[in-house]
């Protein structure tokens, strides 16, 4: 396969964003918005304090699934990959999952009485689907997330108090990582569902639209849990085990 070419600092924004349009989320996940002329990315990045080269790494590795450059991204201080997976979490519940119920519902209101059933099966089946990423995000916000940043932050300090100490022992990242599930692969179920079994009948424009939509949001959601999965498990593997010798090494 033809290896793409790479955006660098002095990248323009505009031409990312003409060569790639799949990055327009993720630019704006870094809290760059549009009106930035002929900027480079470094330039937009240096007036917005984000660190241009973790957000490169970043596009890059969107840019290009042939590229993903783990050791490099984990280099990156835990919180900003951190900041980075939140606002993602944050793009699939606010922007894309309500983006596609709005054409399943769509599709509800348009269709005939006699294929309501098959939307009804649709929606039951996205349904589930969101409860269960809904449920994935809320444990990595709430309890994985907050983990990481106070391993991070004993990190900095130099010294790890007892209360870390014993969740490092009795419910380390590995938990996590074991339960970790794919949140893609019941995407692809879904697909199916569409491609293979809607009636044709039902499988016009806002239909076709509802596919593109869930396809984008697969290869998105498959991007986000390799740099959990590559970059930050192994990340916080590395530091706890640290923590731990600073620990040991103090009793
Ligand atoms: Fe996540
Ligand atoms: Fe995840």
């Amino acid at each position: 396969m033809k290896k793409k070419l790479l955006f660098n600092p002095k990248s323009r924004l505009a031409d990312i964003i003409h060569l790639d349009y799949r990055l327009i989320p993720v630019i704006g996940r870094f809290g760059i918005e549009f009106g930035f002329g002929n900027k480079t990315i470094k330039e937009v990045c240096n007036n917005k304090g984000i660190n241009v080269w973790f957000a490169l790494e970043i596009i890059n590795s969107y840019h290009d699934s042939n590229y993903f450059p783990k050791k490099s991204l984990q280099n990156f201080p835990a919180k900003l990959i951190i900041e980075y997976l939140s606002s993602t979490h944050n793009y699939y519940l606010k922007v894309k999952i309500p983006e596609i119920q709005e054409y399943i519902d769509k599709m509800e209101q348009n269709v005939k009485p006699e294929n309501h059933k098959n939307i009804t099966l649709l929606n039951g089946f996205f349904n589930e689907y969101k409860e269960e990423l809904r449920l994935h995000l809320e444990n990595e916000d709430q309890h994985v997330f907050p983990y990481i940043l106070d391993i991070d932050n004993a990190m900095i300090r130099g010294e790890i108090d007892d209360e870390l100490y014993k969740k490092i022992l009795t419910d380390s990242i590995e938990n996590y990582e074991r339960s970790h599930d794919d949140a893609e692969v019941k995407l692809n179920d879904l697909k199916n569902l569409i491609i293979k079994f809607l009636p044709p009948v039902l499988c016009k424009e806002l239909c076709q639209n509802l596919l593109i939509e869930i396809f984008r949001l697969e290869a998105d959601i498959k991007n986000h849990t390799n740099i959990e999965d590559k970059v930050l498990i192994p990340k916080v593997k590395l530091m706890e085990k640290k923590l731990l010798e600073i620990r040991e090494n103090k009793l």
